[in-house]
Formats: C-alpha cells, sequence, structure tokens
C-alpha cells in the first residue's frame, strides 16, 4: 500500500505542492471516486488511479542503487535462489526495474536498476565503455608484469580477447580493477589467468557512481543528476582516488 500523494507524484503527475493542489480541485479519483486525502492508503497493482479522467500508469523512470549483499542472483526471477529483487523494498516492487548488467552471486557491492530499458541498454552497451571499479582480495601478490598484461588487454584462457583494463595492487592478497565492459565472470577470470584467484569481489563503482555510505542490502533512488551523468556516461574521476578509500 502506497500514500496517494506519494504515488501521483511517482507517476510524473507533478511535485508534491503541485500534487497537493490537484488533490484539493478534485482533479484526482481512486476506482471513479473523487478523492481529496493524499494520504490515503491505495494500493497500485488493484486500484486505478486517474488524473482528469486520464488513469495513471504509475511506472514513472526510475534508477535506484543497490548494495548487493553476496548470496542473491542477479536476476529478475529465479525458481530455487534469492534474487536481488528480493531485496527491493515493498513500495519499488510495482516498478518493473531490472538490474543494469550483473554481479555473481558471491559478489557485492553497486549494482544498479531501472526500469528505464534505453538507459539500461546504453549502460551496459560494450560501446559506452562505463568503467566499473572492483575491489578484489586474492591469492599471491599483484605484480608489475600483471599491470603490464592488464593493460595491453589480457586474453583469456579460451581465447577471449579482453579490453585494456587497470590494475592498481595494494600490497599482498589485494587490488583494485578497473574494467571497460561486462563479460560473464570477468574480474574473476581476468585475475585467475594472472594466477591470482579471487576470493572476494565488490563493486565499488560504476561510471562517475559510489556507493558511499550505502549500507549493504539497502537501496536508494539516484538523484536526476545522478541519472544525467550515467546519460552522459560520466566516468570516474582518476581511479587511483579509489585507494584512498580503503584509509
Ligand atoms: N566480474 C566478475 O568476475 N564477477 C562479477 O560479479 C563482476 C565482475
Amino acid at each position: 500500500m502506497l500514500r496517494l500523494d506519494k504515488h501521483l507524484c511517482d507517476s510524473g503527475a507533478g511535485t508534491r505542492s503541485q500534487v497537493k493542489l490537484l488533490l484539493k480541485a478534485g482533479r484526482v479519483t481512486v476506482d471513479g471516486r473523487v478523492c481529496k486525502d493524499g494520504g490515503s492508503r491505495i494500493n497500485p497493482d488493484t486500484q486505478q488511479v486517474a488524473l482528469d479522467g486520464a488513469v495513471l500508469g504509475g511506472r514513472r523512470r526510475t534508477v535506484v542503487m543497490m548494495n548487493k549483499p553476496a548470496g542473491y542472483v542477479t536476476a529478475t526471477r529465479d525458481d530455487d535462489q534469492a534474487t536481488v529483487m528480493d531485496l527491493l523494498p515493498p513500495q519499488m516492487k510495482h516498478l518493473e526495474l531490472k538490474p543494469i548488467g550483473r554481479l555473481d552471486k558471491a559478489t557485492e557491492g553497486l549494482l544498479l536498476l531501472t526500469n528505464d530499458g534505453e538507459l539500461l541498454h546504453r549502460v551496459i552497451s560494450p560501446k559506452k565503455e562505463v568503467p566499473k571499479v572492483y575491489y578484489a582480495r586474492h591469492e599471491g601478490r599483484a605484480a608489475e608484469e600483471d599491470v603490464e598484461a592488464f593493460a595491453g588487454g589480457l586474453v583469456l584462457g579460451d581465447g577471449t580477447v579482453c579490453l585494456p583494463a587497470l590494475l592498481e595492487p595494494m600490497g599482498e592478497g589485494q587490488s583494485l580493477i578497473t574494467v571497460r565492459e561486462g563479460k560473464y565472470h570477468q574480474v574473476r577470470r581476468m585475475m585467475a589467468s594472472r594466477g591470482l584467484p579471487v576470493t572476494y569481489l565488490e563493486r565499488w563503482k560504476e561510471g562517475s557512481l559510489t556507493l558511499g555510505d550505502l549500507p549493504r542490502g539497502q537501496v536508494r533512488e539516484l538523484t536526476e543528476e545522478e541519472i544525467q551523468s550515467l546519460d552522459r556516461g560520466e566516468s570516474c574521476p582518476d581511479s587511483g582516488n579509489t585507494v584512498n578509500l580503503l584509509e
């Protein structure tokens, strides 16, 4: 159940103050009856809300950031396993969000979801090359030759050719990796190909977006400004900064 005024805003009927005026003017109906109380609770899945007689879809363009915990698969549904959709709060369930790209079940960190199909394809398009920064714990210590191999574009065991990527060793068993594509198990396979098998993986950044203080397992909506930065395909500030995040 949602507040009627929130549902109206979410559906693009107007800002909160505009919605207040629309309600007051009797221009909003719920199941055909005028409703002036913005605080009344409605179920957008079963009730019909209309403005000036036109039924509202209740599905505005939304992009959310999730701090994904391990143990959830990146899928909209799965018969056996918990999916990232299970982490969405009830008021986001009707928005028909879909993950933008994917994180492995064991991978944690930044995952975007949207109901804007065009944005989804633009962000995951290999042409766009949106940089993604991962923190990895791994066996061994990454060396200068590994950094050079990443920079030159790795060729994986099965012949898959990777775009040049940035490897920033952080001492024994820890590195930051920046990739500009999203191949299957990409970071794990790249690291394994250098004899540095990953034991823990977390995505810290996508484009210019970082997790900030979003707690693990929580989601928040992106601001319009953040959505526009994604639209413009803005990249991360100098990835060298990311090392400071550990300090
Ligand atoms: N690369 C991986 O190997 N796994 C992820 O979840 C993301 C990138």
